[in-house]
């Protein structure tokens, strides 16, 4: 029976481990700060956005969430964010993605000084990433890692294959995976036989955002299989299908008009790889503990806190 890798189970103990730092902080100085911009009314940020809004204070962390309107213009989150960079009790700020479709958002990602890059997607960040220099590492990458390495998964001289060469998760996974010293593979959707290279992988990160692309043949035997993506599945023939072996997701549908699925295969990857991560339950709590624990230590950082 393949093993479920709960990304719940980590976020507890990822948020257990923050608890003490942020009362630390509390005593010597004050509560870390996190500030997160919502533009717009996407309805998938909006629950992200509540979600690290709840992590925050559940543990102490002072939150604000900023809401400009869909019509916003690159000029006026360019000041949002340079107000936020100057003002001392925000330590971390985050520029929910997707942004408005009139805004430059490498415009604004470049604008978020270094420093309170929680999100580690600015470039000076990326590149401290590729050269192994400490830094924000982006939070989806960082938390895969930390399940992998709580659940003792070897890395080192491990095939890895990851599925999709996003800036968020696809590069910096690759990367990561890399300095562990795995041999990695980076897929997208121009590679060809992207069935078979994926069957060669110890490790095999899926993060393409396809709705259960990976079905048993890209599944070596006894494979660890981390599935990134987050698809709503609304149209009734496709539901079928995907799920004509998982009456219980088809039910789901039924009730609900719409189900959730990963990139995985759920039912395939059960029969085929020694460990897995669910959808939901998997990744997505990982976001934002990682979140959670980038915020504390730019806190750290920016007051002269150690971590103890
Ligand atoms: N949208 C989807 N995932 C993320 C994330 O990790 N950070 C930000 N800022 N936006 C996102």
């Amino acid at each position: 029976m393949a093993t479920i890798l709960s990304g719940a189970w980590v976020r507890d103990e990822l948020l257990k481990e923050c608890k003490p730092r942020v009362e630390r902080l509390r005593q010597r100085a004050r509560p870390p700060g996190l500030a997160v911009v919502l533009a717009g009314n996407d309805p998938a940020s909006e629950i992200y956005v509540r979600n690290k809004v709840k992590a925050c204070q559940e543990l102490g962390i002072h939150s604000e969430k900023l809401t400009p309107p869909e019509s916003v213009t690159t000029e006026e989150l360019l000041r949002l964010v340079d107000a936020l960079n100057r003002r001392e009790e925000i330590d971390g700020i985050l520029v929910q993605a997707p942004l408005p479709r009139q805004v430059d958002g490498s415009r604004v990602l470049l604008a978020v000084t270094p420093e309170k890059d929680v999100d580690g997607f600015h470039p000076l960040n990326l590149g401290r990433l590729m050269t192994g220099r400490p830094g924000p590492r982006a939070c989806t990458p960082a938390g895969i890692m930390e399940l992998l390495a709580r659940y003792e998964i070897p890395i080192k001289g491990q095939r890895a294959v990851v599925l999709g060469r996003s800036d968020i998760v696809g590069k910096p996974m690759a990367m990561l995976l890399m300095h562990q010293h795995a041999t990695v593979t980076i897929c997208h959707s121009r590679t060809r036989n992207l069935e078979e290279e994926a069957a060669r992988a110890d490790i095999l990160v899926a993060a393409m955002g396809r709705p259960a692309l990976v079905t048993a043949g890209f599944i070596k035997p006894g494979a660890t299989v981390i599935d990134v993506g987050m698809n709503r599945i609304a149209s009734r023939e496709e539901a079928a299908r995907i799920f004509s072996s998982a009456p219980q997701k088809l039910a789901a549908f039924e009730r609900n008009g719409s189900v959730l699925v990963g990139d995985v295969h759920p039912v395939d990857v059960v029969e085929r790889a020694a460990a897995y991560t669910p959808v939901p339950g998997g990744v997505g709590p990982m976001t934002v503990a990682m979140l959670m624990v980038n915020t504390v230590e730019a806190a750290e950082r920016r007051l002269g806190v150690c971590s103890g």
